[in-house]
């Protein structure tokens, strides 16, 4: 039933009994029913009123007020729209609390700008990639806590079609890319990813070609020398004449053992194929190993061999060219007189391969960057002694292989310790036939 006709039905039942009362007892005693009845309904309709004026001001369906007649139909239909509101809001509540899940899981940094580039809301990413503060930081202008001048040139001249490369704060070594993305009109999206990783691997091939160019280009520079001397002079004395062949010879030859040195490098880091695993024998390798250090030393250091453990699963190529660089090292790095100290030993339940010397040790401050390539302590005695500074790097990756791990202990002017420590996993009972004397003699 609509108003109207609701109305119609009230006044008319309201009319009936005045009609009456005035027939029987006069016009007078109808009208003052008549007004009697209107001052009923109208305390009737202030009251419902009231009850909707204290009910607008906390609404929610379950405290709608009851009523009949034209108001109840005003209730219910008031009813229905806040039962409506009340599910839309839900929805929205949901979605947007589905949205706050979705961008904090997510491990880009996201944060909305209003149209004057304050902070609206931002995810627990951007939080901690840029120190943000949700209670203090909401509101603020993102130039004011993003304080680097690049990023503020970014975000005003407004084209946002590249990213923006920004390290982080002072302390902070990251390096971030940061996308803007317009939405709603003038609000703005700023999206941020840690690129650290790849600039870190960028930075390396940069420094890596710099170091393969400059290493080739040291021998190269000297190889053209000499040639040009030799082809300016054909009548070159023949002892000078061999000498400088002989120079030469040497030249050519670091720049082979280079050339070699990077290929045993990128052989072991980009392995195609799983590694070939045999059971290395551990006691040949030892005198393997003792005889091309003696014979690198030429007499002029003693060796000792401890061997105390079984064999070893993994790769011999590998593991004799890292052990061989340990020696190596220790040959080259020991002042003539010294001695250096093989052992392959069980320690605290796994398999250690080590070399020790007495020679001149590495201050501490090298010691985290010894495994990079090209790094040397001393560039000027390494060139001298011929090392290309890649050993160490080839004995860390082949050691990666057989998830075995370098740990280095040296003090400087008294020698080096380098321990290969390998998993237990990788160790074979040996038969018992290999004498440590044995070993020594070769
Ligand atoms: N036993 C050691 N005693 C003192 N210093 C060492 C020892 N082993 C390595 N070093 C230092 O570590 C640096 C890096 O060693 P690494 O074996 O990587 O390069 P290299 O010996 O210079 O060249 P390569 O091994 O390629 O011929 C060396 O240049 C040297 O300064
Ligand atoms: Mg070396």
């Amino acid at each position: 039933m609509n108003l109207w006709m609701s109305l119609a039905l009230r006044l008319s039942l309201g009319a009936v009994p005045c009609l009456v009362v005035a027939a029987f007892f006069g016009a007078v005693a109808g009208l003052a029913l008549a007004t009697l009845l209107l001052l009923l309904a109208v305390i009737s309709h202030w009251r419902m009123l009231n009850q909707l004026r204290k009910w607008l001001q906390s609404p929610t369906t379950e405290t709608i007020p009851d009523a009949a007649g034209a108001l109840g139909q005003v209730f219910a239909d008031l009813y229905r729209a806040q039962r409506d509101q009340e599910r839309s809001r839900a929805r929205l509540a949901a979605s947007l609390e589905r949205f706050r899940e979705a961008a904090g899981a997510l491990p880009d940094g996201v944060v909305m700008l209003d149209p004057e580039n304050r902070i609206d809301w931002f995810n627990p990413a951007a939080q901690g990639q840029f120190g943000l503060d949700p209670e203090r930081d909401s509101g603020t202008l993102v130039t004011n806590l993003l304080r680097q001048p690049d990023f503020t040139a970014y975000i005003q001249q407004g084209d946002f079609s590249e990213p923006l490369l920004m390290r982080g704060a002072a302390a902070d070594s990251r390096v971030f890319s940061i996308v803007v993305i317009p939405f709603a009109v003038s609000n703005r999206l700023l999206l941020s990813r840690d690129v650290s990783q790849i600039e870190r691997v960028e930075t390396m091939r940069r420094d890596f070609v710099a170091n393969v160019s400059h290493e080739l280009r040291t021998p190269l520079t000297v190889i053209m020398g000499f040639l040009e001397h030799l082809v300016d002079d054909p009548a070159m004395e023949q002892q000078t004449r061999m000498h400088f062949l002989k120079l030469l010879h040497d030249q050519a030859q670091r720049m082979n053992r280079l050339v070699d040195d990077l290929l045993t490098l990128s052989k072991l880091e980009n392995r195609q194929q799983p590694m070939h695993e045999e059971i290395v024998d551990i006691p040949s390798l030892l005198s393997i190993l003792v005889a091309d250090g003696k014979s690198l030393s030429a007499g002029k250091h003693a060796f000792k061999v401890d061997f105390a453990a079984g064999n070893l699963l993994g790769s011999a190529s590998e593991l004799r060219s890292a052990f061989g660089n340990l020696v190596s090292n220790a040959v080259r790095y020991t002042p003539d007189g010294g001695t250096i100290s093989l052992r392959w030993i069980v320690e605290a339940g796994v398999p250690v391969f080590s070399v020790a010397d007495n020679g001149l040790g590495i201050a501490p401050e090298h010691l985290p960057r010894l495994t990079e390539r090209f790094y040397r302590v001393d560039k000027g005695r390494s060139a001298q002694t011929g090392g290309t500074g890649l050993g160490l790097a080839i004995v860390k990756h082949a050691l990666l292989n057989h998830q075995a791990r370098l740990e280095i202990d040296s003090t400087l002017g008294a020698g080096s310790t380098f321990k290969a420590i390998f998993p237990s996993t990788r160790m074979v009972a040996v038969e018992p036939t290999t004498t440590v004397s044995a070993l020594v003699k070769t």
